[in-house]
């Protein structure tokens, strides 16, 4: 069974750096939001085993018309626990969240291979792709949560 909760910063490393951030090394996926105030990350597990992760945080460097944002950061499925809703999970257990401390948008920087994703849970292409190195062309996806 899918469990659902919040998680302690580090607890993100080693799936960030597996699925995300392969070949750079570890400190790469130790991001300068993860300790923000205000942030939070989030964990799916199955049977006590971590396999779905996301970070989310208060960053406001985006011009949206919204006067409160999130952005989603570091969102990961363990490969062999994929399409089972996990990361479907993640985002709607940090969106009640949100919600509930009156976040109008999350968004986050997407990579273009997996904007249908994205789209699935409700987020909106936002503006042109873009490069962002070394990882590859990304799109910024937006979800209006109020
Ligand atoms: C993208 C990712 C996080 C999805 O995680 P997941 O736990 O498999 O997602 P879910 O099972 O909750 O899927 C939710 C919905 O999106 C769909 N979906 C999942 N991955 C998809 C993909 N790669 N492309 C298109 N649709 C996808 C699912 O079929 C499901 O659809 P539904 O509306 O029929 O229910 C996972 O594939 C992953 O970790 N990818 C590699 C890392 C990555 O690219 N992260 C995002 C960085 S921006």
């Amino acid at each position: 069974m899918l469990e659902v909760m919040k998680i302690k910063p580090e607890m993100t490393y080693d799936l960030r750096h597996r699925i995300l951030r392969p070949h750079q090394p570890m400190e790469a996926s130790m991001y300068d939001t993860d300790y923000q105030e205000g942030g939070f990350h989030v964990g799916a597990f199955i049977d006590g085993t971590l396999i779905s992760i996301a970070s989310f945080c208060p960053i406001v460097n985006l011009d949206f018309s919204s006067g409160k944002q999130y952005r989603l950061r570091a969102m990961a499925t363990h490969p062999e626990c994929r399409k089972l809703g996990a990361g479907r999970g993640v985002v709607k257990y940090a969106e009640s969240i949100l919600t509930k401390n009156g976040i109008d948008l999350l968004w986050c920087m997407g990579r273009t291979n997996v904007q249908e994703y994205y789209e699935r849970l409700g987020f909106k292409p936002h503006g042109e792709v873009f490069d962002y190195p070394p990882i590859g062309p990304h799109i910024v996806m937006v979800k209006k949560l109020l």
